[in-house]
Order: C-alpha cells, then sequence, then structure tokens
C-alpha cells in the first residue's frame, strides 16, 4: 500500500507512535538480526547498545560537517578521533583522514589520491583539472584476486577503466603471493605501463586473509607505486593484541580503510579513510564560499571539506569516539578476540564433521567450508541449494561465495562470527544445522 495516503485513510495513522511503533515491528519481523547466532553470513555486526544510543543522539542532533559552523564540536571530535586512530595504524605524526560511509567509498578514496598523485607527478598536470590524460604509459592498479570488487570499481569511475587492474594470484587461503606481485609489476613495467596503485588487502572479505604487506610495500615503493591497504575488515585486528601482529607493516601504507561497522560493533555507516601524509589530499581540497572561507578558516574556524568526497556528512566519528571512550582498545579487543575464538571453534567443528571440508584455518573470524554429497559433481549445486533451503526454512542465514578461478567445484558456504556473545555451542550447532541441511538438499535431488 502507499505510504503516503492522505492522513485518515487506512493505509496512514496521523499517530506518530502508533505508525512508529508498528512499522517498527515489521522492519523487526523482516529482518536478518546479526545476533542471532545462526545469521553469519556476512561483515554484518550486531551494534553496541552504547554506538546505537551515540547514533541516535548524533541523529537529533544533526550536525553537518561540511562546515564548522554547522558542527563546529563534531568537527573537533573527528579531528581528534582520527588522530587517534592513526596512531592506532602507527602513523607518524602528520597523517590525516576522514569519517567515510563504509570500505567502498575509502577504496575510492585511496585510488584517486593515488592517481592523482602518482600520475599527475608522471604527467606534470594536476590530474583534479586536466582528467585522465589520454596516451602515454598505461596507468596500473595491482590487487589481488580476492580483493574487494570496489577497486574494479574504483578504477572505472577514476577513468582509468577496470582493466587497468590487474590481478594477482592468491594463494589457498586468498593472501597474494608476493612473488606473483613482484613479477606482475616487473611483467607491467617491461609493457611500458605506469603502476599507480598496489592494494594490499588486509582481510579479505571471505576469508580473512593478509596480503604480505611489508613486501607489498617494498615492491610498491621500488615501483614509485602508491600502497593502499584496504584494512576494511582486518583493521579490527589493530585493536587486539593476538591479532595485531597480523597486520604489521599496515603502518607503510600512503592510504588505509577500516570499517567500524564491521569488527567494530557500530551501527551502519562507520567507514574510516586514513592517509600517511596529509599534504597527499591536496587534489581533493575545495573552496566553497558558503562554507569554508578562507578567511574564517585563516581566523580559527577549520573546515573537514576538503577531507571529503561528500559535502553534507553525518557525524559518524560520534558513536565511534563514545565506543571507544566506553571500551577502550581492550575491551574492543577482547570482543575481537572472542569471535576469534568462535570463528576456531566453529573451524574445528567443520573439521570434525565427516560430510564437511574446511577450505582453511580462520585468520581473523571468519572461513569457508563446503558440504560434501556422494556425488562430487554434485557439490557446487547442493551447497548453493542447502543455503537457500536455510533462508526459507527460516533457520539460519550462511554465506555463499565462490573461490576464485574458473569451472565447477568453487561454491564454498562462509561462517562470519561476528557476535562476541555467542557461545561455542551454539556455533557448533549452526554447523550441524548447515550439515543437515546438506544432507536433506542431497535426499530432495
Ligand atoms: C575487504 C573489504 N573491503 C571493502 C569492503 C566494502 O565495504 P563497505 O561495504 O563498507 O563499503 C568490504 C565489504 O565487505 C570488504 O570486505
Amino acid at each position: 500500500r502507499a505510504l503516503s495516503g492522505p492522513a485518515g485513510d487506512d493505509a496512514h495513522d496521523g499517530d506518530g507512535d502508533g505508525v512508529l511503533r508498528r512499522m517498527t515491528a515489521l522492519l523487526a519481523y523482516g529482518s536478518a538480526d546479526p545476533a542471532d547466532p545462526a545469521c553469519a553470513a556476512h561483515l554484518h555486526c550486531p551494534p553496541l547498545a552504547v554506538a546505537v544510543a551515540a547514533d541516535l543522539a548524533a541523529s537529533a542532533l544533526n550536525p553537518s560537517l561540511d562546515s564548522w559552523d554547522q558542527a563546529p564540536a563534531a568537527t573537533e571530535l573527528e579531528t581528534l578521533l582520527l588522530e587517534e586512530l592513526a596512531g592506532l595504524v602507527g602513523y607518524p605524526a602528520g597523517a590525516a583522514g576522514v569519517v567515510t560511509s563504509g570500505g567502498t567509498e575509502s577504496n575510492l578514496m585511496g585510488l584517486m589520491l593515488a592517481r592523482d598523485q602518482v600520475l599527475g607527478r608522471a604527467t606534470g598536470r594536476p590530474i583534479q583539472l586536466s582528467g585522465v590524460p589520454g596516451g602515454g604509459p598505461p596507468p596500473r592498479i595491482f590487487a589481488s584476486a580476492a580483493a574487494h570488487f570496489s577497486v574494479r570499481r574504483s578504477a572505472a569511475l577514476l577513468g582509468l577503466g577496470e582493466e587497468a587492474v590487474v590481478s594477482v594470484p592468491v594463494d589457498h587461503d586468498l593472501r597474494m603471493v608476493p612473488e606473483a606481485l613482484a613479477a606482475a609489476l616487473r611483467d607491467s613495467a617491461g609493457r611500458g605501463e605506469l603502476p599507480v596503485a598496489v592494494v594490499a588487502t588486509a582481510g579479505t572479505t571471505d576469508t580473512g586473509a593478509i596480503d604480505p604487506l611489508e613486501t607489498c610495500a617494498e615492491l610498491a615503493a621500488e615501483h614509485g607505486a602508491w600502497l593502499h591497504v584496504d584494512a576494511a575488515y582486518g583493521g579490527g585486528a589493530l585493536l587486539s593484541d593476538r591479532l595485531a601482529p597480523l597486520v604489521s607493516g599496515i603502518e607503510l601504507a600512503d592510504s588505509v580503510s577500516l570499517d567500524w561497522h564491521k569488527l567494530g560493533w557500530q551501527p551502519v555507516a562507520a567507514g574510516v579513510f586514513l592517509v600517511r601524509r596529509s599534504e597527499t589530499y591536496e587534489s581533493l581540497s575545495r573552496r566553497a564560499a558558503y562554507l569554508n572561507p578562507a578567511d574564517d578558516e585563516e581566523a580559527g574556524y577549520p573546515s573537514l571539506l576538503g577531507r571529503s568526497l561528500r559535502t553534507t556528512r553525518r557525524a559518524d566519528a560520534f558513536k565511534i569516539a563514545v565506543t571507544l571512550r566506553t571500551l577502550g582498545r581492550d575491551g574492543l579487543g577482547r570482543l575481537v578476540d572472542a569471535c576469534h575464538d568462535l570463528a576456531r571453534a566453529g573451524a574445528g567443528a567443520v573439521r570434525a564433521h565427516p560430510r564437511l571440508e574446511l577450505h582453511a584455518d580462520p585468520v581473523l573470524t571468519a572461513f569457508l567450508f563446503r558440504y560434501l554429497p556422494g556425488d562430487p559433481a554434485l557439490a557446487d549445486r547442493v551447497n548453493a541449494g542447502l543455503r537457500r533451503r536455510l533462508l526459507r526454512e527460516g533457520r539460519a542465514v550462511v554465506g555463499r561465495t565462490e573461490l576464485p578461478g574458473e569451472g565447477p567445484g568453487r561454491v564454498r558456504l562462509k561462517l562470519t562470527l561476528l557476535n562476541p556473545h555467542t557461545t561455542t555451542g551454539e556455533v557448533e550447532r549452526l554447523v550441524r544445522t548447515v550439515a543437515a541441511a546438506g544432507q536433506a538438499e542431497e535426499d530432495a535431488l
């Protein structure tokens, strides 16, 4: 029914409380609850209550970060938060950043600054003014075959074309093979191409694999390319003493994506983009007379307009800051460790089950596996079908993906454990539920 009928008809109830209650009930009824132990498909976390409350306060106060006069406190707070997060990444003084809508926007920003810096240097012209030049050496971006699809989409948006992205092979765990990156860069240089950026993923979407960050940094520097680390998922490891060593080398990146709505328990959206040297932001800075006049800035009214691709922008920094203040790095680190433990327990249950096959041990909080039907030729069909069966029956939300490559046999199921309050017993039950659905699917064929 139409949502906007005239007051008094049965589609429109003028009583705001009643409408809110009924529509919230409908939304809840039709939602996938990320707090449910059987809802474990995606990097989609149950938000912390304190973060939800902070988000509501930010919504009610509605500061907008495109100018100081719309958001004096929020501007100051976001600046302080980003300084703290830059420290967490290990950046020296002089870093800068912005709160974004998520990894997609952060990756776009990293590759945009890479394009402007590297292509600008090569052509001697500011790319933000002249656009991507025709002719000249073809620009290239090197990312693993398991990198997030937003890397290719960014290349398209930035006028480089998706074909500018060179897919670097990965190993069994979906981690970039360092020798393959070295060879790809060498071959590309041999063809006279321009290496604009290396994208290293710290925490691939499917397996949480972490590319060899230090080698990526060395190779990028050797070839004059920008290093962007997509730590949208694995950035959460920085919160945990146990897992932080996995992402060492992240501080060598020219830019980093972090996502607090993944392993940070924030309501969507809570992305973060950081650059090591604030001067590399230059090509994004804009002067809009009505938002950030130079005389205001000189008089001590700073603006974050030149940090973001957006103009009007929510104070998403507020909930992250409140969460950090409330739980501290230690408190958040314990949540990360709890989810890591759950993933290991889940992987153990898969390994122990005769009809399930674990793809690889979890690095962070996710792992891939599949059900093994009697007839191996049916594996993809049975696994894809069992996931839909679980959805249809309302029993579980399990991820489904495909390993990189060609041909059959690549469909895998995925569990992403992001609720630290889930118990080991609940994860083991979920694994048994998946196996039983596999059997039912096989029987139904
Ligand atoms: C590694 C990685 N990068 C980027 C993204 C995109 O992040 P967002 O959905 O916040 O835009 C994802 C999403 O899952 C991801 O896993």
